[in-house]
Protein backbone atom coordinates (compact mmCIF):
# COMPACT_ATOMS: atom_id res chain seq x y z
CA UNK A 1 0.00 0.00 0.00
CA UNK A 2 1.07 4.08 -0.36
CA UNK A 3 1.90 5.05 3.15
CA UNK A 4 0.96 8.77 2.61
CA UNK A 5 2.43 10.24 6.27
CA UNK A 6 5.78 12.23 6.30
CA UNK A 7 5.83 12.44 9.83
CA UNK A 8 4.64 9.83 12.67
CA UNK A 9 3.24 12.26 15.68
CA UNK A 10 0.35 9.83 16.54
CA UNK A 11 -1.94 7.06 16.31
CA UNK A 12 -4.69 9.43 15.16
CA UNK A 13 -3.33 10.00 11.98
CA UNK A 14 -4.06 6.23 10.96
CA UNK A 15 -6.45 4.40 9.94
CA UNK A 16 -6.95 0.75 10.16
CA UNK A 17 -5.61 0.00 7.23
CA UNK A 18 -2.85 2.07 7.93
CA UNK A 19 -2.43 0.75 11.56
CA UNK A 20 -2.58 -3.04 10.44
CA UNK A 21 0.33 -2.04 7.23
CA UNK A 22 2.84 -0.88 9.84
CA UNK A 23 2.19 -3.78 12.24
CA UNK A 24 2.92 -5.84 8.92
CA UNK A 25 5.66 -3.79 8.05
CA UNK A 26 7.15 -4.51 11.71
CA UNK A 27 6.91 -8.26 11.58
CA UNK A 28 8.53 -8.53 8.08
CA UNK A 29 11.40 -7.00 9.87
CA UNK A 30 11.37 -8.92 12.93
CA UNK A 31 13.13 -12.03 11.61
CA UNK A 32 16.41 -9.86 10.99
CA UNK A 33 16.42 -9.11 14.83
CA UNK A 34 17.28 -12.96 15.69
CA UNK A 35 20.09 -13.16 12.50
CA UNK A 36 23.82 -13.47 13.86
CA UNK A 37 24.33 -10.39 11.18
CA UNK A 38 21.56 -8.00 12.48
CA UNK A 39 22.22 -5.82 9.96
CA UNK A 40 20.40 -5.03 6.52
CA UNK A 41 21.50 -1.64 4.25
CA UNK A 42 17.68 -0.51 3.78
CA UNK A 43 18.60 2.95 5.58
CA UNK A 44 22.60 3.13 4.39
CA UNK A 45 23.18 6.54 3.97
CA UNK A 46 20.13 7.67 5.99
CA UNK A 47 21.15 10.36 9.26
CA UNK A 48 18.52 10.12 12.11
CA UNK A 49 18.98 12.06 15.64
CA UNK A 50 17.67 10.66 18.40
CA UNK A 51 16.57 14.01 20.63
CA UNK A 52 15.17 12.63 24.03
CA UNK A 53 14.07 15.52 26.44
CA UNK A 54 13.20 13.37 28.73
CA UNK A 55 14.29 9.67 30.33
CA UNK A 56 14.08 6.62 28.33
CA UNK A 57 15.74 2.99 28.34
CA UNK A 58 13.36 1.30 25.93
CA UNK A 59 12.38 3.98 23.27
CA UNK A 60 15.54 5.21 23.00
CA UNK A 61 17.69 2.13 22.98
CA UNK A 62 15.16 0.64 20.44
CA UNK A 63 14.96 3.36 18.20
CA UNK A 64 18.82 3.73 18.00
CA UNK A 65 19.19 -0.20 17.75
CA UNK A 66 16.54 -0.23 15.02
CA UNK A 67 18.26 2.79 12.81
CA UNK A 68 21.27 0.94 13.21
CA UNK A 69 19.83 -2.61 12.01
CA UNK A 70 18.65 -0.66 9.01
CA UNK A 71 22.62 0.73 8.53
CA UNK A 72 20.86 4.44 9.28
CA UNK A 73 23.99 6.77 11.15
CA UNK A 74 22.50 7.57 14.03
CA UNK A 75 23.43 10.18 16.19
CA UNK A 76 21.50 10.58 20.14
CA UNK A 77 21.13 13.87 21.53
CA UNK A 78 19.75 13.98 24.95
CA UNK A 79 18.69 17.07 26.43
CA UNK A 80 20.31 17.62 29.80
CA UNK A 81 23.53 17.10 27.02
CA UNK A 82 22.34 19.66 24.81
CA UNK A 83 22.36 23.84 24.36
CA UNK A 84 18.83 23.63 25.31
CA UNK A 85 20.45 23.40 29.42
CA UNK A 86 21.79 27.39 28.18
CA UNK A 87 18.43 28.18 27.14
CA UNK A 88 18.38 27.48 23.86
CA UNK A 89 14.50 26.59 22.36
CA UNK A 90 13.14 23.28 20.85
CA UNK A 91 12.65 25.57 17.33
CA UNK A 92 16.10 26.77 17.84
CA UNK A 93 17.36 22.99 18.51
CA UNK A 94 15.62 21.93 15.92
CA UNK A 95 16.43 24.05 13.35
CA UNK A 96 20.10 24.02 13.94
CA UNK A 97 19.77 20.15 14.05
CA UNK A 98 17.94 20.04 10.93
CA UNK A 99 20.68 22.09 9.29
CA UNK A 100 22.87 19.14 9.62
CA UNK A 101 20.54 17.42 6.80
CA UNK A 102 19.35 14.68 8.84
CA UNK A 103 16.11 11.97 7.65
CA UNK A 104 14.85 12.13 10.60
CA UNK A 105 14.09 13.35 14.00
CA UNK A 106 12.91 10.80 16.47
CA UNK A 107 11.55 13.09 19.66
CA UNK A 108 10.92 12.53 23.40
CA UNK A 109 9.87 15.65 24.96
CA UNK A 110 7.59 16.73 28.30
CA UNK A 111 5.04 19.12 26.28
CA UNK A 112 2.33 17.73 24.48
CA UNK A 113 2.09 18.52 21.35
CA UNK A 114 5.98 19.11 20.56
CA UNK A 115 6.37 16.58 18.25
CA UNK A 116 3.43 18.05 16.09
CA UNK A 117 5.07 21.77 16.51
CA UNK A 118 8.65 20.40 15.14
CA UNK A 119 6.73 18.39 12.49
CA UNK A 120 5.13 22.05 11.09
CA UNK A 121 8.49 23.80 11.54
CA UNK A 122 10.91 21.51 9.80
CA UNK A 123 11.60 19.53 6.47
CA UNK A 124 12.45 16.65 7.71
CA UNK A 125 10.45 13.62 8.84
CA UNK A 126 9.57 14.24 13.20
CA UNK A 127 8.65 11.11 14.81
CA UNK A 128 7.25 10.78 18.20
CA UNK A 129 9.00 9.11 20.48
CA UNK A 130 6.33 10.45 23.27
CA UNK A 131 4.91 13.92 24.21
CA UNK A 132 3.87 14.80 27.35
CA UNK A 133 0.67 13.04 28.17
CA UNK A 134 -0.36 13.54 25.06
CA UNK A 135 0.50 10.55 22.64
CA UNK A 136 3.34 7.09 22.62
CA UNK A 137 2.46 6.34 18.72
CA UNK A 138 5.19 3.55 18.68
CA UNK A 139 4.60 2.05 22.11
CA UNK A 140 0.86 1.67 21.06
CA UNK A 141 2.21 0.26 17.91
CA UNK A 142 4.31 -2.73 19.57
CA UNK A 143 1.74 -3.09 22.13
CA UNK A 144 -0.55 -4.18 19.13
CA UNK A 145 2.16 -6.31 17.74
CA UNK A 146 2.50 -8.19 20.60
CA UNK A 147 -1.30 -8.52 21.69
CA UNK A 148 -1.67 -9.96 17.75
CA UNK A 149 1.30 -12.49 18.39
CA UNK A 150 0.09 -13.85 21.39
CA UNK A 151 -4.25 -13.68 20.64
CA UNK A 152 -4.02 -13.73 16.52
CA UNK A 153 -6.73 -11.38 16.41
CA UNK A 154 -7.46 -8.35 18.03
CA UNK A 155 -10.83 -7.61 16.78
CA UNK A 156 -13.13 -8.71 19.54
CA UNK A 157 -10.60 -9.13 22.50
CA UNK A 158 -11.51 -7.31 25.98
CA UNK A 159 -8.73 -5.37 26.58
CA UNK A 160 -8.35 -3.69 30.39
CA UNK A 161 -5.92 -0.65 30.85
CA UNK A 162 -5.28 -0.04 34.56
CA UNK A 163 -3.63 2.66 36.64
CA UNK A 164 -2.65 6.43 36.21
CA UNK A 165 -4.64 7.14 32.97
CA UNK A 166 -4.52 11.31 33.33
CA UNK A 167 -1.14 11.43 33.25
CA UNK A 168 -0.43 8.35 30.79
CA UNK A 169 0.52 8.98 27.14
CA UNK A 170 0.52 5.02 26.46
CA UNK A 171 -3.07 5.15 27.18
CA UNK A 172 -4.25 7.45 24.88
CA UNK A 173 -2.78 5.90 21.75
CA UNK A 174 -3.19 2.42 22.62
CA UNK A 175 -7.15 3.10 23.40
CA UNK A 176 -6.83 4.68 19.93
CA UNK A 177 -5.14 1.84 18.40
CA UNK A 178 -7.31 -1.10 19.96
CA UNK A 179 -10.40 0.87 18.75
CA UNK A 180 -9.43 0.92 15.25
CA UNK A 181 -8.10 -2.27 15.11
CA UNK A 182 -12.03 -3.46 17.10
CA UNK A 183 -10.71 -4.32 20.39
CA UNK A 184 -13.12 -3.29 23.53
CA UNK A 185 -11.21 -1.23 25.46
CA UNK A 186 -12.45 -0.64 29.26
CA UNK A 187 -10.13 1.48 31.75
CA UNK A 188 -9.92 1.48 35.49
CA UNK A 189 -7.93 3.55 38.06
CA UNK A 190 -8.55 5.73 41.08
CA UNK A 191 -10.99 8.72 40.11
CA UNK A 192 -8.58 11.29 41.03
CA UNK A 193 -6.43 9.51 37.50
CA UNK A 194 -9.50 9.67 35.57
CA UNK A 195 -9.65 12.61 33.46
CA UNK A 196 -12.79 13.88 32.50
CA UNK A 197 -14.07 12.83 29.29
CA UNK A 198 -12.07 9.76 28.70
CA UNK A 199 -15.38 7.85 26.93
CA UNK A 200 -15.05 9.75 24.24
CA UNK A 201 -12.27 8.84 23.39
CA UNK A 202 -13.84 5.18 22.76
CA UNK A 203 -13.35 3.17 25.85
CA UNK A 204 -15.98 2.33 28.82
CA UNK A 205 -14.88 3.12 32.51
CA UNK A 206 -15.20 0.80 35.06
CA UNK A 207 -14.78 1.92 38.90
CA UNK A 208 -13.06 -0.99 40.63
CA UNK A 209 -10.28 -3.45 39.49
CA UNK A 210 -12.31 -6.84 39.53
CA UNK A 211 -15.07 -5.39 37.13
CA UNK A 212 -12.14 -4.25 34.78
CA UNK A 213 -10.64 -7.50 35.05
CA UNK A 214 -13.59 -9.76 34.78
CA UNK A 215 -13.15 -12.06 31.33
CA UNK A 216 -10.15 -9.92 30.21
CA UNK A 217 -8.11 -11.08 27.31
CA UNK A 218 -5.64 -8.92 27.82
CA UNK A 219 -4.44 -6.95 31.22
CA UNK A 220 -2.05 -3.94 30.71
CA UNK A 221 -1.06 -2.13 33.87
CA UNK A 222 0.76 1.05 33.87
CA UNK A 223 2.67 2.61 36.20
CA UNK A 224 1.69 5.68 38.86
CA UNK A 225 3.79 8.95 36.74
CA UNK A 226 4.41 10.57 40.40
CA UNK A 227 7.04 13.39 38.14
CA UNK A 228 3.82 14.19 36.30
CA UNK A 229 1.52 14.58 39.31
CA UNK A 230 1.93 18.23 40.77
CA UNK A 231 -0.11 17.15 43.58
CA UNK A 232 -0.28 13.33 45.31
CA UNK A 233 -3.18 11.97 44.03
CA UNK A 234 -3.68 8.84 46.25
CA UNK A 235 -3.20 8.61 49.99
CA UNK A 236 -0.41 5.83 49.96
CA UNK A 237 1.36 3.27 47.26
CA UNK A 238 0.73 0.56 49.65
CA UNK A 239 -3.57 1.61 49.08
CA UNK A 240 -2.77 1.98 45.46
CA UNK A 241 -1.26 -1.59 45.63
CA UNK A 242 -4.48 -3.18 47.73
CA UNK A 243 -7.28 -1.68 45.10
CA UNK A 244 -5.74 -1.34 41.68
CA UNK A 245 -2.46 -3.74 42.14
CA UNK A 246 -2.49 -7.17 39.92
CA UNK A 247 -1.79 -9.88 41.48
CA UNK A 248 -1.96 -13.69 41.08
CA UNK A 249 -5.58 -13.83 43.13
CA UNK A 250 -7.27 -10.67 40.66
CA UNK A 251 -5.37 -11.78 38.09
CA UNK A 252 -7.89 -15.44 38.15
CA UNK A 253 -10.76 -12.76 37.25
CA UNK A 254 -9.56 -12.62 33.76
CA UNK A 255 -9.48 -15.23 31.45
CA UNK A 256 -7.50 -18.02 31.85
CA UNK A 257 -5.05 -17.54 28.80
CA UNK A 258 -5.30 -13.96 29.25
CA UNK A 259 -1.75 -11.87 28.54
CA UNK A 260 -0.08 -9.21 31.14
CA UNK A 261 1.52 -6.44 29.81
CA UNK A 262 3.52 -3.35 30.75
CA UNK A 263 4.94 -0.94 29.09
CA UNK A 264 7.84 -0.07 31.97
CA UNK A 265 9.56 0.85 33.90
CA UNK A 266 7.56 -1.30 36.21
CA UNK A 267 6.90 -0.33 39.83
CA UNK A 268 7.30 -4.29 41.47
CA UNK A 269 5.05 -4.32 44.01
CA UNK A 270 2.57 -1.27 43.79
CA UNK A 271 0.86 -1.63 40.09
CA UNK A 272 2.07 -5.49 39.61
CA UNK A 273 3.32 -8.21 41.75
CA UNK A 274 6.45 -9.53 41.58
CA UNK A 275 4.65 -12.61 40.66
CA UNK A 276 2.57 -11.46 38.12
CA UNK A 277 5.20 -9.94 36.51
CA UNK A 278 7.54 -12.62 36.26
CA UNK A 279 4.50 -15.54 35.78
CA UNK A 280 3.58 -17.27 32.87
CA UNK A 281 1.11 -14.89 31.42
CA UNK A 282 3.33 -11.83 31.10
CA UNK A 283 4.41 -10.87 27.66
CA UNK A 284 6.27 -7.65 28.96
CA UNK A 285 9.60 -8.72 27.46
CA UNK A 286 7.96 -9.54 24.34
CA UNK A 287 6.71 -5.90 24.01
CA UNK A 288 10.17 -5.05 24.31
CA UNK A 289 11.33 -7.30 21.59
CA UNK A 290 8.49 -6.08 19.07
CA UNK A 291 9.37 -2.16 20.07
CA UNK A 292 12.83 -2.90 17.81
CA UNK A 293 10.54 -3.92 14.67
CA UNK A 294 8.07 -1.95 14.95
CA UNK A 295 10.29 1.11 15.33
CA UNK A 296 12.38 0.23 11.95
CA UNK A 297 8.77 -0.26 10.17
CA UNK A 298 8.28 3.57 11.15
CA UNK A 299 12.04 4.66 10.31
CA UNK A 300 11.45 2.54 7.32
CA UNK A 301 8.39 4.01 6.46
CA UNK A 302 9.05 7.96 7.51
CA UNK A 303 12.05 7.49 4.92
CA UNK A 304 9.70 7.11 2.15
CA UNK A 305 9.58 3.78 2.29
CA UNK A 306 12.49 3.07 -0.26
CA UNK A 307 15.41 0.70 0.11
CA UNK A 308 18.91 2.61 -0.40
CA UNK A 309 19.54 5.49 -3.33
CA UNK A 310 22.01 7.40 -4.38
CA UNK A 311 20.27 10.47 -4.80
N1 LIG B 1 7.68 2.39 27.56
C1 LIG B 1 8.57 3.40 27.52
O1 LIG B 1 8.34 4.44 26.89
O2 LIG B 1 9.72 3.16 28.22
P1 LIG B 1 10.94 4.17 28.31
O3 LIG B 1 10.46 5.38 29.06
O4 LIG B 1 12.04 3.43 29.03
O5 LIG B 1 11.33 4.56 26.91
Amino acid sequence: MNFPHRHVLGIKQFNAEELNFILDTAESFKEINTRKIKKVPTLRGRTIINLFFEASTRTRTSFEIAGKRLSADTVNISGSSSSVVKGETLEDTARNIEAMHPDIIVMRHGASGASDYLATRLDCAVVNAGDGTHEHPSQALLDALTIRQHKGEIAGLKVAIIGDITHSRVVRSNIDCLNKLGADVRICGPKTMLPPGLERLGCRLVSNLAEALTDADVVMMLRIQRERQGKTLIPSLREYSRYFGLNENNLKLAKPDAIVMHPGPMNRGVEISTAVADGSQNVILDQVENGVAVRMALLYLAAGGETQSED
